[in-house]
């Protein structure tokens, strides 16, 4: 059908056509930015449903009937049977680093060690330390590759396994040296958590110097405020020389135990506090009024077995986390933008992938698929300020998207523990499938 002359006149030749899928999910926002509250369970969908790409761009998304009538493709792929959604954004992770951590969390499970979160950034850091610039940067692209063959199509990257100034700049360098179909975002996280023999203030005060030399390698800083990093005070203090160097913010908040995080977060501004294990009452009512991103990691709650009871010097102690599904809900009835990423690193969310993550957050925190799309895409671009270009599949916005070996959303979403990419287009190209 494609090519053929329509009633309106010739259909105007374009790169690709993805033309008769089961279901075209498009994550497109019903107003403003992002999709907040109840109307996170209705997304749009598009029954046999197309998209026309050129250069780069989508020219438009529809019904297969209008689409092809309007538009022929050089290349035409045939979806029948098939979803397409809009690439995964995924708006946090630790891409640059050398090392597994395994052995702590082996550890971990059976009880016998439980460690602490900046024992385990302390070993990365040194394993980090100790690998070349080469090293850095092929493992990091081949984390790429396994990200992109998920549906990732947009990422951001934290530095934070560096904890002294020299190490940190490498990490950031070597992100900016990526050449790779997954569009980067980088990200300062100088203050990760306060390095063993080193005064706090000390450590602070190298952070700060260090934001105008690093400004051309990252878009966000980014600063742990918990009990296990730095206190309201000293995160404040990172934020606003941050802002004056103009970079956004981004905080890690809340995750071992309350300490003020999310409500520092917003009140800075933030783009987004991540983490919210112990978000408090407080906080969850001021994430609506605000622009501040409220992001979730299930692969954390996952890893770190934070619903489950466990052993602990001798005997069994209850989970850390086991109302976490409750506190999230109201946080999402509250219509605060709530967002869905990997966290990946070797320590607290060894995964790579977005698919896994919806998977988990479904099941840990009883979302509902819409919500979980939702989440994963366009309030993910939004919390990264990219929602003008990407994270739905809309008219002028860049052609990133999925073609799923199921035929609807929500079965990507029931299934879990297999990849279910059949291709991925980036920038209107296929990079994988
Ligand atoms: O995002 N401040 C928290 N940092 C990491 C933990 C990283 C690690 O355990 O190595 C996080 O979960
Ligand atoms: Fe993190």
């Amino acid at each position: 059908m494609s090519g053929e002359l329509s009633s309106g006149g010739t259909p105007t030749r374009v790169d690709l056509v993805i033309a008769h899928a089961a279901e075209v999910l498009t994550c497109r926002p019903v107003s403003g930015r992002g999709v907040r509250g109840a109307a996170l369970g209705r997304p749009e969908r598009i029954a046999d449903g197309a998209l026309a790409i050129d250069g780069g761009r989508i020219m438009t998304v529809g019904a297969s009937a209008e689409v092809l009538a309007r538009f022929a493709g050089r290349e035409v792929l045939d979806a029948t049977g098939k979803l397409v959604t809009p690439g995964f954004v995924d708006t946090h992770t630790h891409l640059v680093h050398e090392g597994s951590r395994h052995e702590e969390w082996g550890h971990k499970v059976l009880g016998t060690a439980p460690g602490t979160l900046a024992g385990g950034i302390e070993h990365t850091a040194r394993t980090t330390g100790a690998a070349g610039f080469r090293r850095l940067r092929e493992g990091a692209l081949a984390r790429l590759d396994t990200m992109l063959a998920h549906g990732t199509t947009t990422a951001e990257a934290k530095s934070g396994y560096g904890l002294t100034p020299a190490s940190e700049r490498r990490i950031l360098e070597v992100t900016a040296a990526l050449d790779h179909p997954v569009d980067l975002v980088g990200t300062f996280l100088g203050a990760h958590v306060p390095p063993e023999g080193t005064p706090r203030g000390r450590h602070l005060d190298g952070v700060v110097a260090q934001l105008a030399e690093v400004r051309h390698l990252a878009e966000y800083c980014d600063v742990t405020c918990d009990p296990a990093g730095f206190t309201p005070a000293e995160c404040e203090r990172i934020a606003r020389a941050a802002r004056e160097h103009g970079y956004g913010l981004r905080v890690h908040a809340d995750q071992t135990g309350y300490g003020g995080g999310a409500e520092m977060a917003i009140e800075a501004g933030a783009a987004s506090v991540d983490h919210l294990e112990h978000v408090s009452d407080r906080a969850i009512g001021m994430f609506a009024d605000s622009g501040t991103a409220a992001t979730l990691l299930p692969g954390v709650t996952y890893h770190l077995m934070d619903m489950v009871p466990g052993p602990r010097g001798g005997s069994w102690s209850d989970a850390r986390h086991p109302r976490l599904a409750e506190r999230y809900r109201r946080l999402i009835d509250s219509g605060a933008l709530v967002v869905l990423a990997t966290d990946y690193n070797p320590g607290s969310s060894p995964t790579l992938s977005m698919q896994a993550v919806m998977q988990l957050a479904a099941r840990l925190y009883r979302l509902g698929y819409g919500e979980a799309w939702h989440m994963s895409t366009i309030n993910a671009a939004v919390s990264l300020g990219r929602d003008a270009d990407i994270g739905s599949l809309e008219t002028g916005k860049r052609a990133d998207a999925v073609v799923w070996n199921v035929p609807s959303h929500e079965m990507v979403v029931n299934r879990f523990g297999a990849n279910l990419v059949s291709s991925v287009i980036k920038d209107g190209v296929v990079a994988r499938g």
